[in-house]
């Protein structure tokens, strides 16, 4: 058994362990390995994102960092630009459990493909590097009470050459209006910025929540939430995590980018893929209404995020525009970091993979 693999099956390694419930890994998580190593970089950081120095162009997007200690994990580790998993205005609950599921998938999850059934299971015998899950989380949030305070002792792990990015989502509400649902987004991102972090993300496309639904395949919304955010935020630099957009969608992509780009900073791109996901006997397998189709990630969506950062690279330059492009999406190691680079990606993050391979940001640095 290679490494990856010994790291997959061991229930006690790694960034997120999907037998235990979101409460369980949020408490207990995460898992170091018993040879887990601190990452130590040497000399001074050379490259810039945002204007920040950073040691490296490669961390975790929002998503497996669920606390402060999951982000002391990540920075010890030498993931470099990292982003605390997706916070509220409010206090919500999260899906219930499993909320991470290993798909049967082989190849690319085209979008004909994400049509149709995709069998999920809580066990798998791939290899890490071409492992693709299903997660499905809701955008949990314990609400700023708590997030607040956790962020700011988060920020006190960053070290030099390091960047947390806290990302943020609105919540629909009742008695809420459109324009509430929107101005909720930037009452959150307030907060964020009320800590000093340096770098703020709003998650436009998340495919979790059915009665939210993925706000950045709408124009408008994605411009209001934008003006808005920008307002209550100021100076601190703005990043919108899109899904991925279909050649049919191009042109809505660049109306969009035309309206939000003297707002943003940086894109990340792409969020899971939705698909249906069932189990061995065809029944939907996450519990829970509207939760048959849920995102996918790994391995089998790189085709995607590679497709999505080379469309807005390739948009940034007939435009003239200045933004920075996160690339994410089935970055499995150190081969697929070199892919997204060469697409046009200025910092490049993995999810799935940083769950159970800890060590993917040494072996990237050892290889950049
Ligand atoms: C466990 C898990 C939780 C996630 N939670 C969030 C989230 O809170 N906010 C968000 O914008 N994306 C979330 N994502 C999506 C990731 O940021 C990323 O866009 C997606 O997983 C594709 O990258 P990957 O193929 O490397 O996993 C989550 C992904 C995973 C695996």
């Amino acid at each position: 058994m290679d490494r990856d693999q010994a790291k997959l099956f061991d229930d006690q390694l790694g960034l997120y362990d999907p037998s235990k419930t979101y409460l369980e890994n949020w408490d207990e998580g995460p898992f170091p390995a018993k040879d887990f190593k601190l990452y130590e970089d040497k000399g001074e950081p050379e490259l810039t994102f945002l204007g920040l120095p950073v040691y490296s162009p490669f961390g975790i997007p929002a998503g497996p960092l669920l606390n402060s200690n999951h982000i002391k994990f990540a920075f010890d580790g030498g993931f470099d630009v990292i982003c605390y998993k997706t916070q509220r205005s409010v206090k919500f609950l999260a899906n219930d459990f499993p909320n991470v599921l290993y798909l049967d998938i082989e190849g690319d999850l085209t979008i004909e493909r994400a049509k149709q059934p995709l069998v999920g299971q809580p066990t798998t015998t791939k290899p890490l590097k071409n492992v693709s899950i299903t997660n499905s989380f809701g955008n949990p949030s314990l609400g700023p009470d708590f997030w607040v305070d956790d962020l700011k002792k988060a920020l006190t792990y960053e070290k030099k050459g390091q960047l947390l990015i806290m990302s943020v989502v609105g919540t629909i509400q009742e008695g809420f209006s459109q324009d509430d649902y929107y101005d909720d987004f930037a009452k959150a991102a307030k907060l964020a910025a009320s800590t000093s972090v340096k770098a703020i993300e709003i998650n436009l496309s998340c495919p979790n929540v059915a009665s939210e639904g993925i706000l950045c395949y709408t124009k408008e919304a994605v411009v209001a939430v934008c003006q808005k955010v920008k307002e209550a935020i100021g100076d601190t630099p703005l990043i919108t995590k899109f899904g991925y957009f279909s050649k049919a969608q191009e042109q809505l992509l660049e109306d969009t980018l035309k309206d939000i780009e003297p707002l943003i900073s940086a894109i990340s791109a792409i969020n899971t893929l939705p698909a249906p996901v069932v189990d061995r006997n065809g029944k939907q397998a996450l519990p829970g209404e509207g939760r048959l189709s849920s995102g996918i990630c790994g391995a089998s969506i790189k085709w995607a995020g590679l497709d999505m950062v080379g469309r807005l690279n390739k948009l940034k330059a007939k435009n003239n525009w200045n933004y920075e492009i996160i690339g994410v999406g089935g970055v499995m190691g150190v081969n697929d970091f070199h892919s997204y680079r060469e697409a046009g990606a200025d910092v490049v993050q993995s999810a799935t993979a940083a769950m159970w391979n800890t060590d993917l940001a040494a072996q990237i640095k050892a290889n950049l």
